[in-house]
């Protein structure tokens, strides 16, 4: 069995799937992090591998950028691979001093303004949430490696370039006044949808690549490679 996105056949896929943005991201983390990765799909260059991490299997693939693409993939893991728990380890931009660049952020909940959950099942909730065991093994994972982590909602976007660009007050400053959004990235809302709809689990950490209140932006090395203590959290829960 294969779907039109993933070639991989029923069993190649662990029960958790790490799901970086990129599908380059998700080579460098199996060849970085996992014993024994194997490439189970690259359809449209979506790279999957299954591995193992201290002896348990696991995997790891990309998603893409966007609410449409992380849908599509995670509900085919979900409902077509038996995954139970998809882990999105993404990065975001600061809304707030709070969340400064490098601070590895767990979502509370994603809000959107994405048509994304009515369209698909008709919920009309703007704030979708993670799974709370899962969350609760990657707080306690952290505490154990003693990486701090910032915990709240993010804002999961549709758009990336807004205009007018200049608005006042900004578009982001309203969301972080009212909707409690410490960064924005653009998948989590659509993943964690999903898993409520199949009874699955899933969780978001996100690390900070660039931020809304301050110039600071990551070279794409720098977004590529510095990401390992939020991987150290991952790979370390044990709710796996
Ligand atoms: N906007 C949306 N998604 C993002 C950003 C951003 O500024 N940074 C990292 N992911």
């Amino acid at each position: 069995m294969s779907t039109p996105h993933n070639r991989a056949e029923k069993g190649d896929f662990a029960k958790t799937v790490l799901m970086p943005g990129d599908p380059l991201r998700a080579k460098f983390i199996a060849e970085t992090f996992l014993e024994n990765p194997r490439l189970v799909t690259d359809v449209r260059g979506m790279l999957g591998y299954t591995g193992t991490y201290q002896g348990r299997p696991i995997s790891v693939m990309g998603s893409g950028m966007g609410m449409p693409s992380i849908g599509i993939y995670s509900y085919e893991l979900y409902s077509q691979y038996g995954v139970e728990n998809i882990i999105r380890i993404g990065s975001a931009g600061s809304y707030t001093e709070k969340a400064k660049l490098f601070d590895v952020v767990l979502a509370a909940g994603a809000y959107s303004e994405s048509n994304y959950a009515v369209t698909q099942s008709g919920d009309a909730d703007d704030i979708q949430k993670p799974n709370a065991e899962l969350n609760a093994a990657l707080k306690a994972s952290a505490a154990a490696q003693g990486i701090p982590l910032i915990e709240g909602n993010i804002h999961s976007a549709d758009v990336f370039y807004r205009e007018p660009s200049d608005e006042k007050p900004a578009y982001w400053e309203r969301l972080r006044d009212e909707k409690g959004c410490l960064a924005v990235e653009m998948e989590s809302f659509a993943l964690f949808h999903n898993a409520k709809v199949l009874g699955k689990r899933a969780a978001c950490l996100l690390t900070i690549s660039d931020s809304f209140v301050s110039p600071e932006i990551t070279t794409p090395e720098q977004r590529q490679t510095s990401f390992t203590a939020m991987m150290k959290v991952a790979l370390g829960a044990d709710a796996y």
